[in-house]
């Protein structure tokens, strides 16, 4: 097959805050894993991430700690960057839209998207009452007003989006509303914006979204929970955005006009141009110039895949494709792969929400301290909130750390290579005669790569890993029906076709685990003394170990862990 080429996006972090689990099963882990599978498949991939710095939220933060904005930013940066290194989620490059070394390309190539859609006459300037808070003496951001949604009622809907109802909200139409800066409640006042005409786009906007239910192409259909809401969105109609903002910190708006002076661009305007102006600070390290960005982002034969977590949704399946049609040189998402939120579960409690300010979060700086990353990879893989919320409970993620990682893939692993050393010296013996249970076993094998491939092809990463696991299961009934420590006893040759048979299963799981668990995969290449970049090629996962063949040490893959550990 020949080499695809695919841009995978993970949603831009803000940079006012640390990472925690809910973050990770969302975005980041799933395009990870994907973008792991591509390049053992040996597909062309760059995989794009970086800080969200721009907009009131990191303002607001650093105002509250007496910090400066951009010591704040720059702070929280490396900190995402450190954790998600730590989990072994590997960016190609991890930029941030106000970081010093990012900011200047960014503010270019986000006015030009910006000037691009103005002269294509897109905007329209409008003078409008906002918000202003007069205590704190500004207008207020979107975020920083709170009050009733006018369509669900749900009380406390922020002034951007409504949590209960998903809808993106008009801050002016929300009921009672209050400033979350003073608690007073704000006025109306004058100001100019550009808004994007997104009512014109609705059509165009409509069949590319239609188009994505059964994509004639054999591409994988997007998932219904974001064709649902975004379609729904355009049957009510979509409207005009203010792309503009009153404020001082982010992308100066790049317009000769008094009325635009002292304004920034809105933060969702800029922010998804951070994956393009991330790529083009990559092409600038890679090719020695920015410009070959183009090569991703307005080249068809390149796939652009948007990572993101359901709140997301209607920015990056209307929004920035609005955008991206105005603008007209860039090419659309292939995939725009949304995950629902992450809840929680403590022992003895309720399932509630992952919340920073009730203390429910549970930080991936901390939780490093004590586990390592494969068994959170796996759980949060196993427990993906794939189409709807799923809950994490820490007494859940020990127990399959311990009977499924450990009970049932670390110990197959495990005992046939503790056998292979133990009887065979360490090598691998000879496949001898196969018996029909041994053909069986290995075309079951190869028909488990095949489904995982299939699940992965199609972006569904936890039935892939459920394909594994059960790749895993079937190999430990295999190894128990032998019994190769009778065998051993009876017929040795017999024994060395077992164990030989099991030793290919290793190898093949070992090449399919790859991109869900990178550092156990790992061990495992140094267990069948194979080099690392060798188990990683997919298409050999099927590859049978000669007969002879030297193996490493046997170590544990999994360790077994204690319910006291998580406390
Ligand atoms: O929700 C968030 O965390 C946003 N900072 C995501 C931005 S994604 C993209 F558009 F940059
Ligand atoms: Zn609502």
């Amino acid at each position: 097959m020949a080499q695809r080429r695919f841009l995978v996006t993970s949603a831009l972090p803000y940079s006012n805050g640390r990472l925690h689990v809910g973050h990770i099963a969302g975005a980041y882990l799933p395009a990870d894993t994907y973008v792991r599978f591509l390049r053992a498949r040996g597909e062309d991939v760059r995989f794009i991430c970086g800080s969200d710095d721009n907009g009131v939220a990191a303002l607001m933060t650093a105002r509250e700690r007496g910090q400066s904005v951009e010591e704040l930013t720059a702070f929280y940066n490396a900190r995402q960057k450190a954790d998600f290194e730590g989990l072994g989620i590997r960016f190609d490059i991890y930029g941030g839209t106000h970081q010093p070394d990012f900011v200047e390309l960014h503010n270019r190539i986000s006015q030009d998207f910006f000037k691009a859609i103005y002269d294509k006459g897109l905007f329209v300037k409008r003078t409008t009452e906002q918000l202003y808070d007069t205590q704190a003496d500004q207008f207020l951001p979107d975020r920083y007003v709170k009050g009733t949604c006018y369509e669900c009622g749900a009380k406390g809907a922020y002034g951007d989006q409504c949590e209960a109802c998903g809808i993106s909200i008009d801050p002016m139409k929300l009921i009672d509303p209050v400033s979350t800066v003073t608690n007073t409640r704000p006025v109306p006042r004058k100001t100019t914006h550009w808004y994007l005409q997104l009512q014109r786009l609705e059509e165009r906007l409509r069949a590319w979204l239609e188009s994505k239910r059964e994509p004639t192409d054999g591409t994988p259909p997007w998932r219904e929970t974001v064709l649902n809401f975004s379609l729904g969105q355009i049957n009510t109609g979509l409207p005009e955005r203010a792309m503009t903002r009153d404020l001082t910190w982010g992308v100066p708006v790049p317009l000769d006009d008094p009325d635009a002076a002292g304004k920034v661009l809105y933060v969702w305007f800029d922010a998804p141009i951070g994956y393009v102006s991330f790529t083009a600070r990559l092409c600038q390290d890679v090719d020695g110039d920015w410009r070959t960005y183009e090569r991703w982002w307005k080249d068809p034969d390149c796939r652009i895949v948007h990572f993101i977590g359901e709140d997301n949704t209607v920015f990056h399946a209307l929004t920035w494709p609005a955008m991206l049609m105005a603008e007209s040189t860039y090419q659309l998402p292939w995939q725009v792969v949304a995950n629902a939120f992450l809840n929680i579960r403590f022992p003895g409690k309720e399932e509630e929400k992952i919340s920073k300010s009730r203390g429910t979060a549970i930080w991936i700086e901390e939780w490093l301290q004590t586990f390592e990353a494969d068994p959170l990879r796996y759980y949060l893989t196993a427990i993906a909130p794939e189409s709807a919320r799923t809950a994490f409970d820490v007494n859940a993620f020990i127990t399959r750390n311990n009977t499924e990682l450990l009970n049932v893939l670390g110990n197959f692993v495990n005992r046939t290579l503790t056998f292979a050393n133990r009887y065979f010296d360490g090598h691998v013996p000879p496949a001898g005669e196969r018996a029909a249970e041994d053909q069986a076993h290995l075309a079951n094998v190869a028909a488990h790569a095949e489904r995982v491939t299939q699940r992965l092809e199609n972006l569904r990463f936890k039935a892939g890993l459920e394909e594994i696991m059960s790749l895993a299961r079937v190999a430990n009934v295999y190894f128990d029906l032998k019994q190769p420590w009778k065998q051993r006893k009876e017929d040795l040759a017999a024994c060395g076709t077992t164990i030989n048979v099991c030793i290919q299963t290793v190898r093949t799981l070992g090449t399919l685990m790859a991109p869900y668990l990178p550092f156990s995969a790992e061990k495992v290449a140094g267990m069948l003394r194979l080099d690392a970049a060798e188990l990683l090629v997919w298409d050999r996962a099927t590859h049978e170990l000669p007969a002879g063949h030297a193996l490493g040490e046997p170590a544990i893959l999994f360790k077994k862990l204690e319910a006291t550990e998580a406390s």
